[in-house]
Formats: C-alpha cells, structure tokens, sequence
C-alpha cells in the first residue's frame, strides 16, 4: 500500500487486477456490481485495520484461553447516492451490525457542483467512527460535501474510501478536511474537460445501475 500522510493507495495485485475489469467498458453491468463489491471488500483489510477489539474466552477442543473479537465498533457507512450504494455490501458482509445513513448528491453536468437531495444519518452517529463511500472520487466536491454534512453530527471519526481517484480530488479533500482518511483502490491520472476521471472507467453510478 502506498501510504501518503491520510491518503492510502492499495497496492494488492487482487484489487489490482479487478480494477483493470472495472474499467472496461466491455464489462456486463452485473460483472460490474460484483466487482464492485468485491474490491471494497478487499479495501476494508486496510481501512478497518483499526477496528477495536475485545477479549472474551473460548473453549478449545483442547484447552479453555482468552482470545480477541471485534468489540462491537460503534460504526456507521454513509454511502453517497447513487454510486456509494454499490459499494455497501462490500462492508457489510464482513461488518452486518454496521448502521448505514445515505446521503443524496448529483454533480450538475455543467458546473460540477454537487446538489443535495436527500440526507438521512443514523441517530448515534454522534461518536461513532463513521465511512463514506462512493466509488468516484473526481473534482472532490461531493466527498467534500458529503463529509461536511456528517460533521454537523459529530462523529468521532471519518474515513472516505473510493475506489477510482483522482490527484485533483484527493488535494480538495484533503485541503478541506484534512482530518479524515482517504482509502482509493487506485489513484488515476487526471480529471477530463467535462469533470471525468482519466483513465477512469466512465460512469459509475449509470455502469452500476445499467442506466445508460
Ligand atoms: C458521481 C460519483 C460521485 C461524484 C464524484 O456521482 O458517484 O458522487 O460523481 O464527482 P465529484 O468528485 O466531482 O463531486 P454522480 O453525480 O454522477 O451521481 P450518481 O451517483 O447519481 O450517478
Ligand atoms: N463520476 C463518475 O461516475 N465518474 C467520473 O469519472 C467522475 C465522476
């Protein structure tokens, strides 16, 4: 993983390899959702490598001795509408205690503004560790926005993990809240005239949702 003060960049030859899938446009709709899942599953070895742990005790076949469990993190997933959506499944197979609030934002084509719709957060998200997720981290201001709305709630904690990056986008986060941790599956190489990611791999939300 390449680790740059809050920003984290997996390296895994898995995530890897199932991005260059991602990114073909040949790729089916339903290939698309699972793999979608699929990397934020892998993602969360690192983001979650904090997760508090408790210790209880376990009988063995062989002999009685205490050993750690997950202690019941106090966690809520945000995803941002549409696209976050296809990654949520991702982190809840492996945490299904988890809350998740929604957040709805669209970016206006024109000026790349993001436009809110719909917020809806979990009650006891005050203190809690909290992690947004949208698979497109592009110009930075529906993250920016998203993360400003959560703030007004009082977390303990945010991270935002993304499966495509750009550079321009982790500089607008990390400049307007250099506070939370970034986790991209890749960070790319720019963004286009009209606010895509270059090389990218289109449009998440349409590709997720075959609405295009
Ligand atoms: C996409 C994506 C992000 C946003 C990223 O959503 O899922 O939310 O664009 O762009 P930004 O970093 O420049 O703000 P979109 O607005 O296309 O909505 P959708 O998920 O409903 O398709
Ligand atoms: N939103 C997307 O879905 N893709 C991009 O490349 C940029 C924003």
């Amino acid at each position: 993983m390449n680790e740059l003060k809050n920003v984290f960049v997996m390296d895994h030859p898995l995530i890897k390899h199932k991005i260059t899938l991602l990114r073909d446009k040949n790729t089916s709709s339903k290939e698309f959702r699972e793999l979608i899942i699929e990397v934020t599953r892998l993602m969360c070895y690192e983001a979650l490598r904090d997760l508090p742990l408790k210790e209880i005790e376990v009988e063995t076949p062989i002999t009685t001795s205490v050993f750690k469990v997950l202690a019941e993190p106090h966690l809520s997933i945000v995803p941002i509408l549409r696209a976050g959506i296809g990654m949520v499944e991702g982190v809840t197979s492996l945490l299904p205690t988890a809350r998740i609030g929604h957040i709805g934002l669209y970016r206006d084509p024109k000026t790349l503004k993001p436009i809110e719709y719909y917020c809806k957060l979990p009650s006891d998200i005050n203190g809690g560790d909290v992690i947004v997720l949208d698979p497109m981290l592009a110009t930075g201001g529906s993250a920016i926005d998203a993360i400003s709305g959560i703030k007004k709630h009082n977390p303990a904690s945010i991270k935002f993990m993304c499966i495509i990056a750009s550079p321009e986008g982790i500089e607008a986060v990390t400049k307007a809240h250099p506070d939370v941790k970034i986790y991209c599956a890749s960070k790319d190489k720019c963004l286009n005239k009209d606010g895509y990611i270059v090389p990218g791999l289109g449009d998440a939300g349409d590709r997720i949702f075959g609405t295009k």
